[in-house]
């Protein structure tokens, strides 16, 4: 992927998942990689593993990483994450926006700690990061790049996950507000909207059951892979994206497609 090759990049929530391909891709494609983690320092340092590898495959790559704990929803972390980006790196060129959680429960049950705590996590943290990118952004005259991890819960509703989709919805608002407020300063912004996918965030991840019964939901038949979600974020990044702003792409084998539709039933 063109651009990629010497950027510096900082992923939240970086250890697991989503994130973690996110961070071996990139390294793959040659990009400095920063890798954010909230609670596990052994798991942040398997993705960093697993990351140098992936750019070593590469004949010529010579990646730097490092591993950097912040709880994203604190603005003082924020503040400390991206010092550590700053002195370490020398600055920042493409924030990814990934760290996420969440909650299940009766919209009129479920505690409304639970719900500050997926806006807390899912888009105040995004916005705490995404406006230090811009600020560092903006002070270095730099064009710049943000990917949010969405969701097709941007779109589409999920009962007893009212704080989830009132955070991911709002991740879409956010979006593509940054991206018209400083598209003249060459600052892309843009989402990827995963489907379902095999990562820890997910129960039926683990149970081949469960994740059949998900399989049969989807048009395409089959769950999506974090690194299928890689490759998108990567593509947003690059210079192959370079007209593209305050978009969502989703990668969900068609799931936005209103999937009862499939066959006529009116
Ligand atoms: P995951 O649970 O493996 O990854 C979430 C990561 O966020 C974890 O590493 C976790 O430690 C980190 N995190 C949680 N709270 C944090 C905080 N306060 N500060 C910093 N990091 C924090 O699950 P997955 O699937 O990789 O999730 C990544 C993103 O993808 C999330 O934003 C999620 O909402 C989104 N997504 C996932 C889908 C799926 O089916 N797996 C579908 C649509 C969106």
């Amino acid at each position: 992927m063109q651009g990629l090759k010497g950027k510096n990049v900082l992923i939240t929530g970086a250890s697991t998942g989503i994130g973690r391909a996110i961070a071996i891709r990139f390294a793959k494609e040659g990009a400095n990689v920063a890798i954010n983690y909230y609670s596990s320092e052994a798991e942040a340092r398997e993705t960093q593993d697993l990351a140098e590898a992936a750019c070593s495959e590469i004949q010529g790559c010579g990646v730097e990483s490092i591993v950097v704990q912040a709880d994203v929803s604190q603005a003082a972390d924020v503040d400390r994450m991206f010092d550590r980006v700053y002195s370490e790196f020398g600055g920042l060129d493409i924030l990814i926006n990934n760290a996420g959680i969440q909650m299940e429960g009766a919209s009129h049950e479920i505690e409304v700690s639970q719900i500050d705590k997926m806006i807390a996590t899912n888009l105040r943290g995004a916005y705490l990061c995404a406006r230090k990118a811009i600020q560092h952004f903006l002070a270095k005259q730099q064009p710049g790049i943000i990917i949010n991890d969405s969701s097709v819960h941007e779109m589409i509703p999920r009962p007893k996950y009212v704080g989830y989709t009132i955070s991911k919805s709002g991740l879409e608002g956010m979006t593509r507000t940054l991206a018209l407020e400083y598209a003249r300063h060459g600052i892309r912004v843009n989402s990827i909207g995963p489907g379902a996918t095999a990562t820890p965030i997910n129960d039926w991840a683990t149970d081949p059951q469960a994740r059949q019964e998900i399989a049969d939901q989807i048009p395409m038949g089959r769950v999506g892979q974090p690194e299928e979600m890689a490759a998108a974020a990567a593509f947003l990044a690059s210079d192959e994206a370079a007209y593209i702003t305050g978009q969502t792409l989703f990668i969900d084998g068609g799931l936005t497609l209103f999937p009862s539709f499939r066959t006529p039933w009116t």
